[in-house]
Protein backbone atom coordinates (compact mmCIF):
# COMPACT_ATOMS: atom_id res chain seq x y z
CA UNK A 1 0.00 0.00 0.00
CA UNK A 2 1.44 3.02 -0.86
CA UNK A 3 -1.94 5.58 0.76
CA UNK A 4 -3.30 5.38 4.10
CA UNK A 5 -5.44 7.36 6.07
CA UNK A 6 -5.87 7.37 9.71
CA UNK A 7 -7.87 9.04 12.44
CA UNK A 8 -6.60 10.21 16.24
CA UNK A 9 -8.10 12.17 18.73
CA UNK A 10 -6.53 15.03 20.90
CA UNK A 11 -5.77 13.84 24.51
CA UNK A 12 -6.04 15.88 28.11
CA UNK A 13 -3.25 15.39 30.31
CA UNK A 14 -4.16 14.53 34.18
CA UNK A 15 -0.78 14.11 35.14
CA UNK A 16 1.35 16.57 33.22
CA UNK A 17 4.43 15.72 30.70
CA UNK A 18 6.92 18.70 30.97
CA UNK A 19 10.40 18.61 30.41
CA UNK A 20 12.39 16.14 28.87
CA UNK A 21 15.64 14.31 29.89
CA UNK A 22 16.48 14.15 26.04
CA UNK A 23 14.85 16.78 23.81
CA UNK A 24 15.96 15.37 20.31
CA UNK A 25 14.20 11.66 21.25
CA UNK A 26 11.27 13.41 23.31
CA UNK A 27 11.79 10.99 26.45
CA UNK A 28 10.62 13.31 29.70
CA UNK A 29 11.84 13.33 33.04
CA UNK A 30 8.36 12.42 34.37
CA UNK A 31 5.42 10.23 33.21
CA UNK A 32 2.04 11.29 32.28
CA UNK A 33 -1.90 9.97 32.50
CA UNK A 34 -4.58 11.30 29.95
CA UNK A 35 -7.65 10.52 28.76
CA UNK A 36 -8.55 10.63 24.94
CA UNK A 37 -11.03 12.97 24.13
CA UNK A 38 -13.85 11.67 22.06
CA UNK A 39 -14.68 13.89 18.64
CA UNK A 40 -11.66 15.97 18.81
CA UNK A 41 -9.85 14.54 16.19
CA UNK A 42 -7.06 14.47 13.20
CA UNK A 43 -7.47 12.38 10.27
CA UNK A 44 -4.53 12.46 7.91
CA UNK A 45 -3.67 10.87 4.41
CA UNK A 46 -0.22 10.04 3.66
CA UNK A 47 0.48 8.80 0.25
CA UNK A 48 4.09 7.94 -1.14
CA UNK A 49 4.27 9.22 -4.10
CA UNK A 50 7.42 8.30 -6.82
CA UNK A 51 7.20 11.69 -8.60
CA UNK A 52 7.50 14.06 -6.06
CA UNK A 53 10.60 16.25 -5.22
CA UNK A 54 9.69 17.31 -1.74
CA UNK A 55 7.29 16.13 1.07
CA UNK A 56 3.88 17.78 0.79
CA UNK A 57 2.13 18.97 3.95
CA UNK A 58 -2.00 20.39 3.80
CA UNK A 59 -3.10 21.66 6.85
CA UNK A 60 -7.39 22.25 6.87
CA UNK A 61 -6.49 22.90 2.78
CA UNK A 62 -3.30 25.58 3.25
CA UNK A 63 0.09 23.93 1.86
CA UNK A 64 2.24 24.13 5.08
CA UNK A 65 6.29 24.79 4.40
CA UNK A 66 9.18 25.54 7.19
CA UNK A 67 9.05 24.62 10.55
CA UNK A 68 5.71 22.31 10.51
CA UNK A 69 6.69 20.64 7.27
CA UNK A 70 10.12 19.88 9.02
CA UNK A 71 8.41 18.27 11.38
CA UNK A 72 6.51 16.03 9.78
CA UNK A 73 9.33 15.25 7.35
CA UNK A 74 11.24 14.03 10.60
CA UNK A 75 8.40 11.13 10.77
CA UNK A 76 8.17 10.49 7.40
CA UNK A 77 12.43 10.12 7.35
CA UNK A 78 11.69 7.88 10.52
CA UNK A 79 9.46 5.78 8.58
CA UNK A 80 11.05 5.76 5.26
CA UNK A 81 14.41 4.33 7.00
CA UNK A 82 12.23 1.47 8.61
CA UNK A 83 10.38 0.76 5.76
CA UNK A 84 13.57 0.72 3.40
CA UNK A 85 11.76 3.28 1.08
CA UNK A 86 12.57 6.55 -0.16
CA UNK A 87 10.08 7.83 -2.09
CA UNK A 88 8.50 11.76 -0.88
CA UNK A 89 5.13 11.78 0.53
CA UNK A 90 1.83 13.91 0.24
CA UNK A 91 0.60 14.54 3.72
CA UNK A 92 -3.36 16.28 4.07
CA UNK A 93 -4.59 16.43 7.36
CA UNK A 94 -7.63 17.85 8.69
CA UNK A 95 -8.54 18.97 12.47
CA UNK A 96 -12.14 19.27 13.17
CA UNK A 97 -11.49 21.26 16.35
CA UNK A 98 -10.62 25.02 15.90
CA UNK A 99 -7.06 25.29 15.77
CA UNK A 100 -5.79 27.96 18.17
CA UNK A 101 -8.53 26.78 20.62
CA UNK A 102 -6.08 25.66 23.29
CA UNK A 103 -6.69 21.76 22.37
CA UNK A 104 -3.60 19.80 21.84
CA UNK A 105 -3.46 19.34 17.63
CA UNK A 106 -0.38 18.64 17.98
CA UNK A 107 -1.20 15.27 19.64
CA UNK A 108 -4.13 14.21 17.61
CA UNK A 109 -1.62 15.30 14.33
CA UNK A 110 1.23 13.27 15.24
CA UNK A 111 -0.91 10.38 16.12
CA UNK A 112 -2.61 10.48 13.16
CA UNK A 113 0.49 10.68 11.08
CA UNK A 114 2.65 8.10 12.69
CA UNK A 115 -0.64 5.54 11.80
CA UNK A 116 -1.16 6.67 8.91
CA UNK A 117 2.45 6.85 7.61
CA UNK A 118 3.97 3.51 8.67
CA UNK A 119 0.91 1.56 6.68
CA UNK A 120 1.26 3.91 3.55
CA UNK A 121 4.69 2.77 3.78
CA UNK A 122 3.57 -0.97 4.24
CA UNK A 123 5.34 -1.18 7.39
CA UNK A 124 2.62 -2.93 10.35
CA UNK A 125 3.90 -1.57 13.75
CA UNK A 126 2.30 -3.17 16.87
CA UNK A 127 0.70 -0.03 18.95
CA UNK A 128 3.60 0.58 21.21
CA UNK A 129 6.19 0.89 18.18
CA UNK A 130 3.38 3.49 16.50
CA UNK A 131 3.52 5.10 20.31
CA UNK A 132 7.22 5.38 20.15
CA UNK A 133 7.40 6.84 16.72
CA UNK A 134 4.10 9.28 16.95
CA UNK A 135 6.49 10.86 19.83
CA UNK A 136 9.46 11.60 18.18
CA UNK A 137 6.91 14.28 16.55
CA UNK A 138 5.81 15.79 19.86
CA UNK A 139 5.47 13.47 23.16
CA UNK A 140 1.75 14.04 24.02
CA UNK A 141 0.74 12.29 21.11
CA UNK A 142 2.45 9.30 22.68
CA UNK A 143 -0.95 8.81 24.40
CA UNK A 144 -3.17 9.37 21.45
CA UNK A 145 -2.47 5.71 19.96
CA UNK A 146 -3.82 3.63 22.74
CA UNK A 147 -7.68 3.64 24.02
CA UNK A 148 -9.34 5.16 26.33
CA UNK A 149 -7.26 6.15 29.69
CA UNK A 150 -4.01 6.17 29.15
CA UNK A 151 -0.54 6.11 30.81
CA UNK A 152 3.00 6.67 29.07
CA UNK A 153 5.69 5.49 31.07
CA UNK A 154 8.96 7.63 31.40
CA UNK A 155 10.63 4.24 30.42
CA UNK A 156 14.59 2.91 30.40
CA UNK A 157 15.75 4.40 27.11
CA UNK A 158 14.29 5.30 23.62
CA UNK A 159 12.33 1.91 22.73
CA UNK A 160 10.65 1.45 26.51
CA UNK A 161 9.54 5.16 26.36
CA UNK A 162 5.81 4.68 25.47
CA UNK A 163 2.03 4.70 26.11
CA UNK A 164 -0.89 2.11 27.23
CA UNK A 165 -4.18 2.18 28.02
CA UNK A 166 -4.72 1.83 31.88
CA UNK A 167 -8.46 1.58 31.21
CA UNK A 168 -10.83 1.35 28.23
CA UNK A 169 -13.03 4.19 27.05
CA UNK A 170 -16.06 2.85 28.59
CA UNK A 171 -14.53 2.35 31.79
CA UNK A 172 -15.73 5.59 33.41
CA UNK A 173 -17.91 8.34 31.94
CA UNK A 174 -16.00 11.51 32.34
CA UNK A 175 -16.17 14.44 30.18
CA UNK A 176 -13.98 17.19 29.27
CA UNK A 177 -15.44 20.44 28.97
CA UNK A 178 -12.89 23.11 27.88
CA UNK A 179 -13.76 26.41 28.41
CA UNK A 180 -12.50 28.65 25.85
CA UNK A 181 -11.23 32.18 27.13
CA UNK A 182 -8.59 32.79 24.42
CA UNK A 183 -8.21 31.44 20.55
CA UNK A 184 -5.04 33.63 19.77
CA UNK A 185 -2.03 31.53 19.14
CA UNK A 186 0.36 30.93 22.35
CA UNK A 187 3.59 32.87 22.04
CA UNK A 188 5.49 30.53 23.53
CA UNK A 189 5.28 26.73 22.30
CA UNK A 190 5.24 23.53 24.31
CA UNK A 191 8.60 22.40 22.95
CA UNK A 192 10.66 25.96 24.02
CA UNK A 193 8.77 25.40 27.10
CA UNK A 194 9.81 21.85 27.57
CA UNK A 195 13.41 23.22 27.21
CA UNK A 196 13.39 25.68 29.80
CA UNK A 197 11.69 23.84 32.32
CA UNK A 198 14.98 22.96 34.06
CA UNK A 199 15.52 26.57 34.41
CA UNK A 200 12.70 26.63 37.58
CA UNK A 201 14.47 25.62 40.83
CA UNK A 202 10.51 24.10 41.49
CA UNK A 203 11.13 21.46 38.84
CA UNK A 204 13.15 18.81 40.45
CA UNK A 205 10.50 18.92 43.24
CA UNK A 206 7.83 18.29 41.09
CA UNK A 207 9.63 15.47 38.97
CA UNK A 208 10.50 13.89 42.45
CA UNK A 209 7.44 14.46 43.39
CA UNK A 210 5.43 12.88 40.02
CA UNK A 211 5.39 8.99 40.99
CA UNK A 212 3.28 9.57 44.31
CA UNK A 213 0.96 11.81 41.82
CA UNK A 214 0.76 9.35 39.03
CA UNK A 215 -0.31 6.60 41.44
CA UNK A 216 -3.11 8.86 42.85
CA UNK A 217 -4.21 9.74 39.92
CA UNK A 218 -3.80 6.08 38.29
CA UNK A 219 -5.60 4.76 41.29
CA UNK A 220 -8.58 7.22 41.23
CA UNK A 221 -9.06 6.11 37.97
CA UNK A 222 -9.45 2.92 38.45
CA UNK A 223 -11.70 2.94 41.40
CA UNK A 224 -13.90 5.33 39.62
CA UNK A 225 -12.78 7.86 43.14
CA UNK A 226 -14.01 11.48 41.61
CA UNK A 227 -13.12 13.40 44.69
CA UNK A 228 -9.37 11.83 44.50
CA UNK A 229 -9.18 12.36 41.18
CA UNK A 230 -10.58 16.04 40.99
CA UNK A 231 -7.92 17.27 43.79
CA UNK A 232 -5.00 15.06 42.06
CA UNK A 233 -5.31 17.04 38.77
CA UNK A 234 -5.73 19.89 40.49
CA UNK A 235 -2.86 20.07 42.29
CA UNK A 236 -0.34 18.59 39.31
CA UNK A 237 -1.62 21.34 37.12
CA UNK A 238 -0.96 24.15 39.55
CA UNK A 239 2.63 22.35 40.23
CA UNK A 240 3.13 22.32 36.45
CA UNK A 241 2.21 26.12 35.84
CA UNK A 242 3.91 27.06 39.09
CA UNK A 243 7.09 25.88 36.84
CA UNK A 244 6.53 27.84 34.17
CA UNK A 245 6.15 30.82 35.50
CA UNK A 246 9.61 30.43 37.76
CA UNK A 247 11.25 29.26 34.57
CA UNK A 248 13.46 31.69 32.91
CA UNK A 249 12.39 33.61 31.09
CA UNK A 250 8.68 32.68 32.82
CA UNK A 251 5.60 31.30 31.21
CA UNK A 252 2.24 32.81 32.38
CA UNK A 253 -0.50 31.17 29.99
CA UNK A 254 -2.91 32.07 32.67
CA UNK A 255 -5.65 35.04 31.72
CA UNK A 256 -7.84 36.37 34.36
CA UNK A 257 -10.99 34.12 33.29
CA UNK A 258 -8.45 31.48 33.41
CA UNK A 259 -8.31 32.14 37.18
CA UNK A 260 -11.82 33.27 37.64
CA UNK A 261 -12.70 29.41 36.45
CA UNK A 262 -10.32 28.04 38.94
CA UNK A 263 -12.46 29.42 41.51
CA UNK A 264 -15.65 29.16 40.38
CA UNK A 265 -14.97 25.36 40.10
CA UNK A 266 -13.79 24.94 43.33
CA UNK A 267 -16.86 26.70 44.46
CA UNK A 268 -18.87 24.77 42.81
CA UNK A 269 -17.15 21.65 43.97
CA UNK A 270 -17.57 22.77 47.48
CA UNK A 271 -21.40 23.01 46.89
CA UNK A 272 -21.41 19.14 45.94
CA UNK A 273 -21.18 19.36 41.76
CA UNK A 274 -18.32 17.14 41.51
CA UNK A 275 -15.97 19.39 39.07
CA UNK A 276 -12.24 20.12 38.58
CA UNK A 277 -10.09 21.76 36.46
CA UNK A 278 -6.47 21.31 34.87
CA UNK A 279 -4.91 23.76 31.99
CA UNK A 280 -2.20 22.75 28.97
CA UNK A 281 0.41 25.25 27.91
CA UNK A 282 -2.55 27.65 27.27
CA UNK A 283 -5.22 29.83 28.34
CA UNK A 284 -8.07 27.51 28.22
CA UNK A 285 -9.45 25.66 31.27
CA UNK A 286 -10.22 21.92 30.79
CA UNK A 287 -12.91 21.67 33.30
CA UNK A 288 -13.42 17.67 34.01
CA UNK A 289 -16.83 15.91 35.26
CA UNK A 290 -18.66 12.52 35.50
CA UNK A 291 -21.04 12.85 32.54
CA UNK A 292 -24.47 13.28 34.11
CA UNK A 293 -23.30 17.02 35.20
CA UNK A 294 -21.83 17.70 31.76
CA UNK A 295 -24.70 19.98 30.62
CA UNK A 296 -24.71 21.95 33.66
CA UNK A 297 -21.83 22.52 33.80
CA UNK A 298 -21.45 23.62 30.26
CA UNK A 299 -24.65 26.23 31.30
CA UNK A 300 -22.43 27.32 33.85
CA UNK A 301 -19.29 27.72 32.33
CA UNK A 302 -21.07 29.58 29.35
CA UNK A 303 -22.39 32.21 32.49
CA UNK A 304 -18.58 33.50 33.28
CA UNK A 305 -17.12 36.15 32.07
CA UNK A 306 -14.34 36.11 29.31
CA UNK A 307 -15.87 32.30 28.43
CA UNK A 308 -15.96 32.72 24.55
CA UNK A 309 -17.35 29.02 24.26
CA UNK A 310 -17.57 25.92 25.42
CA UNK A 311 -15.92 22.17 23.75
CA UNK A 312 -17.48 19.35 25.22
CA UNK A 313 -15.50 15.65 24.93
CA UNK A 314 -16.23 12.68 26.21
CA UNK A 315 -13.38 9.73 26.52
CA UNK A 316 -12.22 8.76 22.66
CA UNK A 317 -10.98 5.36 21.40
CA UNK A 318 -7.21 4.65 20.14
CA UNK A 319 -5.96 5.88 16.55
CA UNK A 320 -7.21 4.02 13.52
CA UNK A 321 -6.95 3.41 9.92
CA UNK A 322 -10.14 4.63 8.41
C1 LIG B 1 1.28 21.06 28.88
O1 LIG B 1 3.45 17.19 23.60
O2 LIG B 1 2.80 19.55 23.00
O3 LIG B 1 0.11 19.79 27.23
O4 LIG B 1 6.66 17.15 22.64
O5 LIG B 1 7.26 19.53 22.27
O6 LIG B 1 5.28 18.54 21.04
P1 LIG B 1 6.14 18.53 22.30
O7 LIG B 1 5.20 19.00 23.48
P2 LIG B 1 3.68 18.64 23.77
O8 LIG B 1 3.63 19.01 25.32
C2 LIG B 1 2.45 18.89 26.05
C3 LIG B 1 2.53 19.68 27.29
C4 LIG B 1 1.24 19.76 28.07
C5 LIG B 1 1.12 18.63 29.09
C6 LIG B 1 0.75 17.27 28.54
O9 LIG B 1 0.01 17.16 27.54
O10 LIG B 1 1.16 16.29 29.18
Amino acid sequence: MTTATAQAFSNIAFIKYWGNRDNELRLPVNGSISMNLDGLFSRTTVSFQPSLPFDELIINGREVVGKGLERVSFILDLIREKAGIKMNAEVMSENNFPSGAGIASSAAAFAALALAGSKAAGLDLSERELSVLARRGSGSASRSIPAGFVEWQVGKDEKDCYAYSIAPADHWNLVDCVAIVSSSHKKTGSTEGHAIAGTSPLQNARVADAPRRLEICRNAILKKDFDAFANIIEHDSDMMHAVMMTSNPPLIYWQSATVEIFHQVREWRASGLPVSYTVDAGANVHVLCLGEYAREVEKRLREVPGVKDVLVAGVGGGARIV
